[in-house]
């Protein structure tokens, strides 16, 4: 059956080899509940099968769709059990979203021609395989976080990213949408936020030590209804979006659109532009009060579109050089009796951190917001390694790990030359494969704290969805069954086995229409960077790729 990721148990039934058929006569009868697991089974499985699908009750070929209360107390909310026998399809799970992991463990058994979006052959035979299985994640929390702000996705590639994350079982999608580089979510009280901090002259072209620019405007944002809708669409999909805006650093976007968010007497921010390279700036928000009612605005329309209990705050990597040298800065600083710049940066977070918990929300932030104190309820990503996520859940945090030295998808994939972009730590199949979320100096108890863990796509060498795609796949996948199956230790997890299931999967991303890295390395024309993002396509040759990092 080749799934991915691979489920907890499953046996075949009464003959080995036996298949339940589906044709035009198929119904699904949708219990309470999985409404939506049925439209959803309707538009996708339907429009690739030819398959009408239509609702019924009864009669000997039927698909039959379930909340199972029993399901839920053996195998938990997100734990569901097919059943495939002469009788029905049994796709039962113990909540909505129980069924509709189990609808996407369905879509597999058909075979990956179910991954497309009309048929190929309308003549052709549709069944599954007469099969019990029985399955339920790992963790709660299996993410990937895409960052927008780099490189904007327009709406419709963030729409196919959902269906991609739901295909893997992922439940995650942490929206990164504000950066130095592009702010990318339409603020309805503060125009300029998108009508300027959406837009960028010019472009880095590569790393930063790259020397190439690509000399257009960059940029794109979504507006409000474009956020109802991935918020609606992922919930179909029993995805939880948690929108991210990065503060007090990574804010140079929105200074540029607001001079006075920024340092007034440190620079003159009214220069200031929407940000056209990479790494870390010096342009952080000032410390006003002024700037926290602006980003109190910022959160409150926030909350208004994105009903996520967790909103991520960012409160990474905020140098402190322009506090250091502010006159106000350092006032402020007096004024509220801190210690120095850095408890400021813990001030811009605890102010957060209260006015989410006052309003029934959780703040989660990168793992710098520790260094300051917080409030019981807040959560960490742990990004650089795993010491942040160890120190907050033996602080009693909730954590995300997602360390960047295992899976940061922006990294390269294999050692050489040839990839595409090959920065960063060399992360192959088998190292994600291989990334145990939950390190040994926890306790039990300690380990608790640890909700889940999430893939982390940086977009500042992807130019457009190729790149994403072939940077992100086929590496989701491995790590979507890191976050989903109980496997063994990392020495012990029989990764031959799960390439053999790949090659399923490849078929399957195939048919999804997936640009992924081929086993073998990528193709000529996934090769090299190019500094008119067209001209790699047509094989043209490349002038000064940039330097590996
Ligand atoms: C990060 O990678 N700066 C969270």
């Amino acid at each position: 059956m080749d799934l991915i990721p691979d489920p907890l148990r499953a046996w075949p039934v009464l003959r080995a080899g036996g298949t339940y058929p589906l044709d035009e006569e198929t119904v699904v009868e949708a219990g309470p509940g999985t409404e939506g697991v049925a439209r959803w089974l309707r538009t996708t499985v339907g429009a690739a099968t030819g398959l009408p699908l239509p609702e019924g009750a009864g009669g000997d070929n039927r698909i039959v769709l379930a909340v199972s209360p029993g399901i839920g107390r053996e195998l938990g909310p997100e734990g569901y059990r097919i059943t495939a026998d002469a009788d029905a399809v049994r796709v039962e799970g113990g909540s909505a979203a129980g069924v509709f992991w189990a609808a996407q463990t369905f879509r597999q058994l058909l075979g990956p021609d179910a991954y497309r979006r009309s048929p190929v052959d309308p003549g052709r035979e549709w069944s599954v395989p007469m099969t019990v299985i029985e399955d339920a994640p790992r963790f709660a929390w299996r993410g990937m976080m895409l960052d927008v702000a780099r490189h904007f996705m327009p709406k419709d590639g963030v729409l196919r990213y959902l269906d991609l994350l739901a295909a893997h079982k992922l439940n995650v999608f942490h929206f990164h949408l504000t950066d130095d580089q592009g702010w990318r979510v339409e603020i309805k009280r503060h125009p300029r936020l998108t009508e300027v901090g959406a837009w960028r002259p010019r472009t880095k072209w590569g790393h930063r030590a790259s020397e190439l620019w690509e000399e257009k405007p960059h940029g794109g944002y979504y507006t409000q209804d474009d956020i109802r809708e991935i918020v609606a669409y992922a919930a179909e999909r029993h995805i939880t979006v948690v929108p991210e805006i990065d503060i007090p650093g990574h804010s140079q976007a929105a200074v540029a659109a607001y001079p006075e968010l920024g340092n007034t007497d440190v620079i003159d921010t009214t220069s200031l532009t929407v940000w056209d390279t990479w790494g870390i700036t010096a342009n952080v928000l000032a410390p006003t009060d002024n700037t926290l009612r602006f980003y109190e605005d910022v959160f409150e329309e926030l909350l208004g579109l994105f009903p996520s209990t967790f909103i991520h705050i960012g409160g990474d990597e905020c140098l402190k050089d322009q506090w250091k040298e502010s006159p106000a800065a350092q006032a402020r600083i007096a004024e509220l009796g801190l210690s120095g710049e850095d408890e400021l940066q813990s001030w811009f977070i605890r102010h957060f951190d209260r006015w989410l918990t006052e309003r029934g929300r959780r703040l989660i932030g990168w793992d710098e917001i520790l260094e300051g104190g917080l409030a019981p309820g807040a959560a960490v990503s742990s990004w650089r390694g795993y010491a942040g996520g160890i120190a907050a859940a033996k602080a009693g945090h909730d954590v995300v790990m997602c360390p960047e030295q295992q899976v940061y998808l922006d990294h390269r994939q294999a050692p050489g030359e040839d990839e595409p972009m090959p920065i960063g730590y060399v992360r192959t199949l088998e190292d994600v494969y291989r990334f145990e979320p939950v390190p040994p100096q926890l306790t039990e108890e300690e380990a608790a704290r640890v909700l889940g863990t999430q893939a982390n796509v940086w977009t500042e060498v992807m130019q457009d969805r190729s790149r994403v795609d072939y940077q992100v796949f086929p590496r989701l996948a491995a790590f979507a069954e890191v976050a989903w199956s109980p496997l063994p230790a990392p020495a012990e997890r029989d990764f031959a086995d799960f390439e053999q299931r790949m090659a399923e999967h490849y078929r399957r991303l195939d048919a999804l229409g997936v640009e992924y890295r081929p086993p073998g390395g990528p193709l000529p024309w996934q090769r090299r960077p190019a500094p008119d993002g067209n001209s790699a396509r047509l094989g043209r040759p490349i002038e000064g790729a940039p330097p590996n990092v």
